[in-house]
């Protein structure tokens, strides 16, 4: 088993100039496979909304079943950094009810930290948290519980105003306490002015390749889920088409008597088929 990933050895990389890695995953087969493949931070990501419960965006995800989903990641995944997400209206309305709610992630399901959107307007959340002893990574540009506000899911700090904003809400953060920050959708050089003044890991998904890692979600990047596909995803292989023709070279075989065949048969115990044929006359 690999060593645990920890926010010590993530700064490590960072000092390092190695570059972090970090993907989504919401079960314990993939997180399985995280783990073989050596994936440092593994989001248990409200995502799962839309790439596993067909939603169509993240709004209607709730604490419980994330916290299904992070136990079942934990078991497949024990060495990553484990960041539970924090889905919409469970850190919201109060630090207390935050405080609550990612305590969960900690004991129940084994997380390294969990993750909010939100800048300024999340700082005395942020605080309250650490102050918990609950690790915070923040997440700003493009926030997916937001998509009223920002009218979609759009990019964000395309122009100065937008760009000083999120460079600002950045630095809040960090001084509120967060151990880690997401970037989402911004042009590169917002990433790179961020992740220059930052002194934890900054991690972008479309923040350009100046930030100090890089995530992608596990459906996209795999080719699991075409609902839509933002510009930042590389696309590692075409699952849904390799899945597809699987099914269909199953229902064929069952239909045209291709299968089971032999191989496929449970045998009866010697002397026993007789036996039973015996009995039926
Ligand atoms: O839930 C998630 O996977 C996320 C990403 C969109 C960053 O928050």
């Amino acid at each position: 088993m690999r060593q645990k990933v920890t926010i010590h050895s993530l700064q490590e990389k960072v000092r390092n100039g190695e570059k972090i890695t970090m993907l989504t995953c919401y079960d314990y087969p993939m997180a399985l496979l995280e783990e073989k493949a050596g994936i440092d931070i593994i989001l248990c990501g409200d995502s799962m909304a839309m790439t596993v419960f067909g939603h169509e965006n993240t709004l209607g995800m709730t604490m419980d079943p994330m916290i299904l989903h992070a136990q079942a990641v934990r078991k497949g995944a024990p060495g990553a950094f484990l960041v539970g997400d924090m889905p919409y209206m469970s850190y919201q309305i109060s630090p207390q009810e935050a405080i609550r709610n990612a305590g969960r992630y900690m004991a129940e399901a084994g997380c390294d930290a969990v993750k909010l959107e939100g800048g300024a307007n999340m700082a005395k959340t942020v605080e309250a948290l650490v102050n918990a002893t609950i690790p915070v990574m923040g997440h700003l540009g493009l926030t997916p519980q937001s998509i009223a506000q920002l009218g979609g899911f759009k990019s964000q700090g395309r122009d100065a105003e937008g760009a000083k904003k999120i460079i600002e809400d950045a630095r809040i953060l960090e001084e509120a306490g967060i151990s880690l920050l997401l970037l989402e959708a911004v042009p590169p050089e917002v990433g790179a002015i961020i992740a220059e003044r930052a002194k934890i890991p900054v991690i972008g998904i479309g923040a350009g390749p100046h930030v100090h890692g890089q995530l992608l979600i596990v459906h996209d990047a795999l080719g699991f889920f075409d609902a839509f596909t933002p510009k930042f995803v590389k696309k590692y292989l075409d699952l849904n088409s390799s899945i597809l023709e699987a099914l269909e070279n199953y229902k064929q075989d069952v239909v045209e008597g291709r299968f089971p065949q032999e191989e496929h048969c449970y045998k009866f115990k010697a002397g026993e088929l007789e036996k039973l044929y015996q009995q039926l006359e």
